[in-house]
């Protein structure tokens, strides 16, 4: 990023920032400071509060996400100080453990410094690992097959199971990668039993409490920030419509509605939806009988328009990506189906990053 585009995105983001707190006497004081620090250092440091409300609108500011009424709601954990690979390993264990929370989910979020070069390979800081069979089949979830290999090279052992729970792996730019397993009572998942097809409970199906994405980059007035790993509370179908209907995941559909008794040669059956539904109520039952916070598509859709209306009292537009928004599974039952969304990119903004491998 050239010195200007820095001190444009660093302006365009302090002026909203200071505006929106109320804080419009303090601005100039503190822009000239930014000022300074750019022309002489090429780059600036947020102060902790600029971070705290950086990370929010950036979560306001995220068109693919339905959760986003909540976003002032968001935990910061300012971990910017951390400087040895085995903090960093204590700060995301410390993560998985705070949004966790005993089953009652916060939205929480870590930030390591910009300017060390830090990132995390994990796509999230849980995930289950996948192995590629002799015969071309894979065991786990074909999303981490790569990355799983990438781990069996760096020296963790395959353990062959379908809901593995794959080590944390830090990259220090010009240092070899390091990896650590995450502590197993740090881990809390979920069996998914269905309330009253025990076929579908036969299957043994599990997933993990929180979606912690750690492979995004946080940017904030200019500052990016590659480690900056975030989560919320699942929503059912991210998990019983995607990660375990999908066919490049788990591909349970088949099974499920086999357990189900249903024909899956005939596709006027609607196999596929019957055993989609199960499956779903699965997870949302499971989920509560075992105290983890989870969200159904319904609820979900009706906040999201909550949050439209709330932004729209604040003078501000919402900008959204309707093939996000709108839910996997049964969209035109909800309100956001019938919605229309710009999707406008704005900044401070979680953006995909490149992995290192490819
Ligand atoms: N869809 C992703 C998954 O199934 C998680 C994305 C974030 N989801 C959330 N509810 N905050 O793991």
């Amino acid at each position: 990023m050239t010195q200007s585009t820095l001190r444009e995105k660093a302006k365009s983001y302090l002026t909203l920032c200071y505006h929106e707190l109320n804080k419009q006497d303090l601005f100039d004081e503190r822009w000239s400071e930014v000022e300074n620090s750019i022309s002489k250092y090429g780059t600036y440091e947020l102060l902790g509060f600029e971070l705290d409300y950086g990370t929010k609108v950036a979560w306001r500011n995220s068109n693919k996400c339905i959760g986003r009424l909540f976003w002032r709601s968001m935990e910061v954990l300012d971990k910017r100080s951390l400087e040895s690979t085995d903090d960093l390993f204590e700060a995301l264990f410390e993560h998985i453990n705070f949004a966790y929370n005993g089953g009652n989910i916060r939205s929480t979020i870590s930030v390591f410094n910009a300017q060390k070069g830090i990132r995390i390979m994990n796509p999230q800081l849980l995930g289950f690992a996948a192995y590629k069979q002799k015969d071309g089949s894979i065991i786990g979830d074909p999303k981490h097959l790569r990355f799983t290999e990438e781990c069996v090279k760096l020296g963790w052992k395959p353990k062959m199971g379908a809901f593995d729970v794959l080590p944390i792996v830090i990259y220090k730019e010009g240092k070899p990668m390091e990896w650590k397993e995450v502590p197993s009572n740090l881990i809390s998942l979920v069996s998914i039993e269905h309330p009253n097809i025990n076929a579908i409970s036969d299957l043994k199906l599990k997933w993990y409490s929180t979606p912690i994405i750690s492979n995004m980059t946080l940017e904030i007035g200019g500052i990016e920030f590659m480690a900056s790993p975030f989560n919320g509370w699942y929503m059912g179908t991210e998990i019983g419509s995607r990660n375990l209907a999908d066919e490049a995941r788990y591909n349970l559909l088949p099974e499920v509605a086999k357990q189900m008794g249903l024909d899956i040669r005939d596709k006027n059956s609607l196999w596929k939806d019957r055993a989609l539904v199960e499956l779903n109520q699965a997870v949302l039952y499971s989920f509560r009988k075992a105290g983890v916070k989870i969200i159904d598509h319904h609820s979900a859709s009706k906040q999201f328009m909550q949050f439209m209306r709330q932004e729209a009292k604040e003078g501000r537009d919402v900008t959204a990506d309707w093939a996000w928004i709108v839910p996997p599974t049964s969209g035109s039952t909800t309100q956001v189906f019938h919605t229309e969304m710009e999707d406008v990119v704005l900044s401070p903004n979680y953006f995909y990053q490149e992995t290192i491998w490819d």
